[in-house]
């Protein structure tokens, strides 16, 4: 059971706890407290193990194909977590014997796990256990675990075996070649293994300290190898009250890493390197590591990037700093090769492929708390470049079309074509996206223009932001297709973000974001033409740039209905039929629809899987679209009205997206109830959401539903608009962000808004209809809006 309430004091709101062990919902904890730095993702299984566990240590960017006729995956490392420990001769485990106070807690401000317990085992005995484990931010490779034992039964006999385990696999498709184990020094445990695909070398040093009553000790250790594994078993004799510490600290390279070319190692060099590393690390030991590790996160994370709310309720807190720790876990911010998987580091779901829930869910909290990270987020995609060329080229198109799922840069298209069962038939769905889910292209390419308006960053458009988007423009030139008869341009065929929705055409979504997409290639192209027009002779688009103008303005776009301003979703979806989606939309676990109905039947009724059409006012709203009539409120409201009934929130994408149009039009306490929604998808107290992973895209959903929505933060194309809705117990709204390299500290209250520059630079913003040109300072009350301090009326 998970418990949010434990931290007090000064750890309120920082504590996400499990108190109650139970061996049949276990993956709920090991996502949800997954240890992680962007390099490292490490699934928080317990140490004992248990029938029902999924012990996850993945590397992002190490990808592999485990046979022919499979997708390549993020595979899931040999195991370093997992103690076998005996009692007594009795194997430890919660299913047996008795166990008193037990509570589990992950510390989001120090990214610290814990487990805290008393056990008697069957035969009596009784010990008191405290693990620990963290995953350091400060360097990369390494893992740092602790148990430390206490007898409160006189005497008793601890034997416990640790290692590293290569025999894993994900969910049995087994990765890697056998390679070479050793034991140097008594101590040291080192594995290696390889790829048997991509050929990436892996190795895992791991090496234990002990301490018995606080001095440390050299002890005795029986060593043992077996097929992939290779473990020591240490034995103890503990007296009442004896205290065991037993640390196991362990670093993780590959081949892969940023610098292992540049080391110029080979295997055997690579292996003494990362040894010699570790036994740096060993004299330092558990206790010192986690305090270069703790520094991190105060430094990194919560004094760049905290939001503070004061509010009746602590849980919107706690779920921010979930949302900030997470992100944090899960981004790559060392490696512009990696992107960031749908499940983040924290599960086998979705294979570590990244999706279109980069650019438009997570992405905006990098660009406005840590542009570095979003840049190398979106160099990833730059180096993508080369493999959508050829997606488009395999499909007979120009320029890039971005695959649906993305694995390491050069993999092109990896969707799987196969899926889940249909209920109907009983056969394997087909897996459509890969194949005409296509508006990721346009995606790609407003993250390029919202990181481009809202940083500045000149350099990144010269290198990489230019090309993404003339690249993506000519894709949509030639995939538009020509219908004579209505003498207008439209796109058949595809998948809009509402996957219950098959091969339609004329998707709003999908036609909008092109249109945007080209216009913005005309743009970039003019404002080129006038700043650079020596950059702009290299990219060689002046025949393109004329072909983005006329299909542009020729492709048709959905229009708001007459009657009622409805945008359809795509040609067919007004004419479907209703279904009566009550059971559904009351429901606590996401897709019950098909426990009713086939994906063909749901592509027959006017139901929604998530946020679809609506998507596209948060989004264009923010660009020189924003004052398309087509996109205007009232359109928004009739928008918002139809479809959200319709709407199912069956991806957890979807939620975010009402919360902050809600909240746009004044829907406060349905935006609320649609933020908890969207908070409990990984922290709710449904057990099973989670064991996938984490839902990476609605975790950065918290942070923009808190933010977009009721901070009202919008870039309006190049202003920073700031409308501010807090829920009515929310009192104050603290956080910061970068608007043009320039830190900005923002307060909200239910009165005013006030906004502090950190380099007194001045910036221009819109608030409650006014602009304001700010200096060092401005404070607005909302009633009045009038500025105060040194702010100016433009
Ligand atoms: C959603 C997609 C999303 C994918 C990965 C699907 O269920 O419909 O929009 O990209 O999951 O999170």
């Amino acid at each position: 059971m998970m418990d949010y309430s434990q931290g007090q004091g000064e750890l309120a709101n920082w504590i996400v706890s499990e108190t109650a062990f139970s061996a049949d919902t276990l993956g709920k904890g090991e996502a949800v407290m997954v240890l992680g730095n962007g390099y490292i993702g490490l699934r928080s299984a317990a140490e004992e193990p248990y029938i029902k566990e999924k012990r996850n240590l993945f590397i992002n960017g190490t990808f592999n194909k485990s046979q022919k006729n499979e997708v390549t995956e993020l595979p899931n490392l040999a195991d370093v977590t997992q103690l076998d420990i005996r009692i007594d001769g009795e194997r430890f485990s919660l299913e047996f014997g008795e166990t008193k106070n037990y509570i589990r807690q992950l510390n989001l401000k120090t990214a610290e796990l814990t487990r805290m317990f008393e056990w008697v085992s069957p035969k009596g005995k009784g010990v008191r256990f405290h693990f620990k484990r963290f995953v350091s931010l400060d360097n990369l490779h390494l893992i740092g675990m602790k148990m430390e034992i206490e007898s409160l039964t006189d005497p008793i006999d601890v034997s416990v075996e640790s290692g590293i385990n290569a025999q894993v696999t994900n969910s049995g498709a087994q990765h890697f070649l056998e390679g070479e184990r050793r034991i140097a020094e008594n101590r040291f445990i080192q594995l290696v293994q390889t790829t048997n695909e991509s050929s990436i070398d892996v190795v895992l040093n791991t090496v234990h300290n002990i301490i018995i009553n606080g001095e440390k000790v050299t002890a005795h250790a029986d060593k043992d190898m077996d097929r992939r594994k290779v473990w020591l078993t240490h034995d103890f004799s503990l007296r009442r009250g004896d205290k065991l510490e037993m640390e196991k600290l362990t670093t993780v390279h590959t081949s892969r890493d940023g610098n292992a070319s540049a080391e110029g190692c080979d295997l055997q060099g690579f292996r003494e390197q990362s040894l010699k590393e570790l036994r740096q690390r060993a004299d330092e030991g558990y206790d010192a590591l986690f305090l270069s590790h703790k520094q991190a996160w105060q430094e990194k994370v919560w004094d760049a990037c905290n939001i503070k709310i004061e509010s009746d309720s602590g849980f919107d807190q706690l779920a921010l700093r979930f949302a900030l720790y997470q992100l944090t876990a899960m981004a790559p911010a060392h490696d512009d090769r990696m992107g960031i998987g749908a499940k983040a580091l924290s599960g086998e779901g979705y294979k570590g492929h990244s999706f279109w829930d980069t650019e438009i869910f997570i992405l905006p909290f990098f660009i406005y708390s840590n542009p570095a990270a979003a840049r190398s987020l979106l160099t990833y995609r730059y180096r993508g470049l080369p493999g959508a060329r050829q997606k488009a080229a395999d499909n007979g198109y120009a320029g890039a079309m971005y695959p649906w799922e993305m694995a390491w840069p050069s993999d092109g298209e990896v969707t799987p074509v196969w899926g889940d069962i249909d209920i109907v038939t009983g056969d394997q769905t087909k897996i459509w996206s890969g194949f005409i889910e296509q508006h990721i292209s346009a995606d790609i390419a407003f993250a390029v223009y919202q990181y481009e308006n809202i940083t500045g960053d000149r350099d990144f458009m010269e290198h990489c932001g230019y090309e993404m988007v003339f690249s993506t423009a000519d894709f949509w030139a030639s995939r538009l297709e020509w219908h004579s008869d209505r003498r207008t341009y439209m796109i058949t065929d595809v998948i809009g973000p509402d996957e219950y929705k098959e091969h339609v055409s004329n998707n709003a979504y999908t036609n909008y974001m092109a249109y945007f997409n080209m216009k913005l290639a005309v743009r970039y192209y003019e404002k080129l033409k006038d700043e650079n027009p020596e950059l702009l002779r290299k990219f060689e688009v002046d025949n393109a740039y004329r072909e983005w103008r006329a299909k542009a303005d020729l492709l048709y776009l959905p229009q708001p209905r007459k009657e009622d301003y409805v945008i359809p979703q795509d040609d067919t979806y007004l004419q479907l039929p209703d279904i009566d989606l009550t059971k559904y939309k009351n429901q606590t676990k996401v897709r019950t629809i098909y426990r009713n109905y086939n994906a063909e039947q749901i592509n027959g009724f006017q139901v929604t899987k998530q946020a679809d059409t609506l998507l596209l006012f948060y989004l264009l709203g923010q660009t020189f679209l924003q004052d398309d009539e087509r996109l205007s409120e009232a359109v928004k409201r009739a928008n918002f009205n139809y479809y959200e009934p319709r709407t199912l929130h069956d991806s957890s994408l979807s939620l975010a997206t009402h919360v902050i149009i809600a909240n746009d039009l004044g829907e406060k306490e349905l935006a609320y109830s649609l933020f908890r929604k969207a908070c409990e998808v990984d922290l709710g107290p449904q057990m099973d959401t989670s064991d996938d992973g984490v839902h990476a895209a609605s975790i950065g959903g918290i942070w923009k539903a808190a933010v977009f929505g009721f901070a009202g933060v919008r870039l309006a194309d190049g202003v920073l608009r700031i409308n501010p809705r807090l829920p009515k117990h929310w009192h104050r709204m603290q956080f910061s962000i970068f608007w043009q390299g320039q830190a900005l500290a923002i307060e909200i209250t239910q009165k005013a808004l006030k906004v502090t520059a950190s380099d007194n630079r001045s910036v221009i913003i819109e608030t409650g209809g006014m602009t304001y040109e700010m200096e060092d300072t401005m404070e607005v009350q909302f009633r009045e809006i009038r500025p105060h301090s040194s702010s100016t009326v433009r």
